[in-house]
């Protein structure tokens, strides 16, 4: 490798989020000068990233702390996009980015991925919130409880920039939606979806309907995965050209949205999709009560995160999560071109896909 090579370790490869960031670096124009790394847990993909991507690859997985911190600590640049809850897996990176940073001198750049769901309230789909949250009003986010979703390790990566070894910043995406496409997908490499949509699906079909909880009448924000992936590059860019344009640390938040919807009304998409393709009997929304949601989710959770529970991830899908990506636009030129009005249009589709993958796991 010749010294002046951009070395970049990428976490969350064969993801939604992470293949989209490395397909972008991949078709980069100056992708030439980039060393690219990634943490890859399945072997056969680890394989195929190596030999079709020229992507160099390390099996393991975010549980092999010294590993992830030895992959750190050669990169100047690390997108963490695998979970962003896992703060064992965090604290590990960050070692290696203070181990880099005491060995030579570099000061390395974190570009970490949180999510919105930190800012989501209790409301339980019982009304829709007036709170929408800014990304340039810090003191908002800092009064978030640390106990937040996501929080415990965005707070991680915020002390690591105080401390002086690390410039860190945080991409909050909303709800992302859109089949991711091009060659990582194509090729059965990354996952082209969403993670909520099938989950939604998949309870939806195991019980014979789409569920309300209470009116349904709370807020979400979200974003195409298109934009959300031009959002990591366009920060990886100017941090490269002109890092002093870029915001970091306490301040370094950058949320992704483009508009925002209404429970119900994405539910009732959701429901219409099916109805149309025979999976329920009925397109009419039916209403649950707090006390007996978490039945509906828990018996369609894939074991990724089953250990969330029925009951949590009703909280999360009817909580009000209003907020506005300002950070992105100003200090990244940003311009997000998808709306909410696209994700209704796209969700049909995307419901399809997802029937499809059901029926595929069935017949496996
Ligand atoms: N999608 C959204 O709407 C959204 C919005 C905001 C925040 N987020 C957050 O962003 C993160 C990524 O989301 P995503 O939609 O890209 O999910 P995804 O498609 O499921 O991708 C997750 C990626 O992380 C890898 N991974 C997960 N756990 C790992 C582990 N223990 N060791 C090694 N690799 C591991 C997965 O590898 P395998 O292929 O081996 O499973 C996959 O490459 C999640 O933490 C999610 O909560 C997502």
């Amino acid at each position: 490798m010749s010294s002046d090579k951009v070395t970049i370790f990428l976490t969350g490869a064969t993801g939604y989020i992470g293949g989209s960031v490395l397909q972008r670096l991949l078709a980069h124009p100056n992708r030439k000068n980039f060393e690219i790394t990634t943490l890859v847990r399945n072997t056969e993909k680890a394989k195929r990233l190596d030999k079709e991507f020229g992507v160099k690859t390390v099996v393991g997985a975010l549980q092999d702390l010294d590993k992830l911190a030895t992959l750190a600590e050669n990169a100047h640049v690390v997108f963490h996009t695998a979970d962003c809850d896992d703060l064992n897996a965090i604290n590990a990176i960050l070692n290696g980015l203070k181990a880099r940073h005491e060995k030579t001198g570099d000061l390395p750049l974190l570009i970490h991925t949180s999510g919105t769901g930190e800012l989501m309230d209790d409301a339980r789909g019982a009304y829709a919130s007036d709170k929408v949250y800014s990304d340039i009003d810090i003191a908002g986010i800092e009064a978030l409880p640390p106990t937040a979703i996501h929080r415990p390790v965005d707070l991680a990566v915020v002390a690591a920039d105080a401390a002086g070894y690390a410039r860190t910043h945080i991409i909050m995406p909303s709800v992302i939606y859109g089949i991711a496409t091009g060659p990582l997908f194509d090729t059965g490499i990354a996952n082209p979806q969403t993670i909520i949509f099938p989950l939604y699906v998949r309870a939806a079909v195991l019980n014979g309907h789409v569920a309300v909880l209470n009116e349904g009448a709370t807020i979400w924000a979200d974003v195409h995965i298109v934009d959300i992936a031009d959002m990591y590059i366009r920060m990886f860019d100017t941090l490269l050209s002109t890092p002093e344009k870029v915001s970091h640390g306490r301040e370094g938040y950058f949320i992704g949205e483009n508009g925002e919807f209404v429970a119900r009304e994405n539910l009732q998409t959701i429901a219409d999709a099916l109805f149309a393709a025979g999976r329920i009997s009925s397109p009419k929304l039916v209403q649950y009560s707090d006390a007996n949601i978490g039945p509906y989710y828990s018996k369609a959770m894939p074991a990724t995160v089953a250990e969330y529970g029925g009951q949590m991830i009703a909280r999360v899908a009817f909580a009000n999560t209003r907020c506005k990506a300002e950070r992105a636009r100003r200090e990244l030129g940003w311009a997000p071109t998808y709306t909410t009005k696209d994700m209704l249009a796209g969700l049909p589709y995307e419901v399809e896909l997802i029937l499809k993958r059901l029926d595929a796991e069935k017949s496996a």
